[in-house]
């Protein structure tokens, strides 16, 4: 039985088919090259523009952009922090190796970019930010809660998990999932049906 192609494959199948998405974030313009096969390869995700807009980076230090798809939470909080360093991870190879490619696009060089389910990429590190759009539709139980819970033990104290959500599509969850694990977050942005969350680690 053939597995169906969801945007989480570990590995797609089915033929890229590339596509270039030229756009303008906080202020300054990207270039993306997208594929079929990836999240969102046709436009920029109105959720993940809200994130990027609203997103509140340290000077320097480490962020995550976990769950990075063609890569342009990251990317764009490297070219705002040039001092930095950003890694940035999807379960995901041809989203993975579509950032390493947009990176070089847009001349980030504080990232690192690499393969692999969950924080099992950076394992040993811990982080002043965490950022991510989640994959919500790979399940709240299965993809989600093990970001959230997982998070705890790679932020530094002070350091904060942003993510944004839709509204109505795992919002309610996604609160209670923040709720439960540091006890309370803020909302730093809502618009269009989404909302983007942070919660601060102690
Ligand atoms: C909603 S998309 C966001 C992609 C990108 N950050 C953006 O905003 O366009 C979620 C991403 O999480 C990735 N993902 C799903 N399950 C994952 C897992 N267990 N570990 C790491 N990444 C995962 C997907 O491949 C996808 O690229």
């Amino acid at each position: 039985m053939r597995v169906a192609e969801h945007y989480y494959s570990e590995r797609p199948t089915s033929p890229p088919r590339l596509g270039l998405l030229r756009c303008r974030l906080r202020g300054r313009d990207f270039e993306f090259l997208t594929s079929s096969g990836v999240f969102s390869h046709r436009r920029i995700d109105a959720g993940t523009r809200l994130l990027i807009e609203s997103m509140i980076l340290p000077e320097d230090g480490a962020a995550l952009d976990l769950g990075c798809g063609y890569g342009p939470i990251g990317i764009v909080a490297a070219k705002l922090r040039p001092r930095l360093q950003v890694w940035m991870t999807d379960i995901n190879q041809r989203a993975v190796a579509l950032t390493l490619e947009n990176a070089r696009r847009n001349g980030a060089e504080n990232v690192r970019v690499l393969a692999g389910p969950l924080y099992e990429p950076v394992e040993a590190l811990s982080f002043d930010v965490i950022l991510t759009n989640p994959p919500i539709s790979a399940g709240i139980r299965k993809a989600v809660e093990p970001i959230i819970e997982g998070s705890i033990g790679h932020l530094r104290p002070g350091g904060s998990i942003q993510l944004v959500v839709r509204t109505t599509k795992g919002g309610r969850s996604l609160s209670a999932l923040l709720e439960r694990y540091y006890g309370g977050f803020e909302v730093i942005a809502r618009g269009g049906g989404y909302r983007v969350l942070k919660a601060e680690r102690s």
